[in-house]
């Protein structure tokens, strides 16, 4: 593992109403970044498109459906200089087998060029779901852990966090 300061770890989670947690206030992948954060002392990274997806699970399911068959590039709100930084974390939540398209947003506005790239995610069944291979494709240039990544249900994270966090403690002792 790199040193803290170059590595940085970026990550979507969406809040509110969301599947088997109920209404949540601190989305299930934010769960996790902050414990990495906690195990690497690296920083973290929110990726905020400038459009929130919806509250209502129904409607977000809808909004995420439409980005995902028009292969959509949803605008983001905030940004950051990765030059900086040699190896990232790269965090989202599990969508029909896909990172959300905002994940490809910031992708694709980046120079990954010489990056390392850690997938992590969280889920309620799928688990990494090939995602992984999809981020290697996005991230051009970079090496990207794929089959290494974390995958963390989403119910874990929200509702038994001691167990969540020996997953991604565990995990993180095998990059060192
Ligand atoms: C639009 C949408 C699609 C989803 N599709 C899947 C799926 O195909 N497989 C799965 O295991 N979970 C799926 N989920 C559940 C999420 O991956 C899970 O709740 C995740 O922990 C949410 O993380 P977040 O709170 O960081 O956004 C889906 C959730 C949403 C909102």
């Amino acid at each position: 593992m790199t040193a803290p300061e170059k590595t940085l770890i970026v990550f979507f989670s969406h809040t509110g109403e969301n599947y088997a947690v109920g209404n949540i206030t601190k989305g299930n992948t934010h769960i996790i970044a902050d414990m990495i954060s906690d195990a690497t002392g690296a920083k973290t990274f929110e990726i905020v498109p400038e459009k929130d997806y919806p509250v209502s699970y129904e409607e977000c399911i809808d909004v995420a459906k439409k980005e995902l068959q028009s292969n959509a590039r949803p605008a983001i709100k905030n940004d950051i200089d990765i030059s900086e930084y040699d190896t990232i974390f790269l965090g989202y939540p599990n969508w029909w087998g896909q990172p959300p398209m905002c994940v490809f947003s910031f992708i694709e506005s980046h120079d990954w060029t010489g990056k390392t790239v850690i997938p992590f995610i969280t889920h309620e069944g799928s688990g990494m779901g090939g995602t992984d291979r999809k981020i290697a494709e996005a991230c051009e240039g970079a090496t990207v852990a794929v089959g290494k990544g974390l995958a963390v249900r989403g119910a874990t994270a929200q509702n038994d966090q001691d167990a969540a966090r020996k997953s991604v403690n565990k995990w993180i002792e095998n990059f060192n």
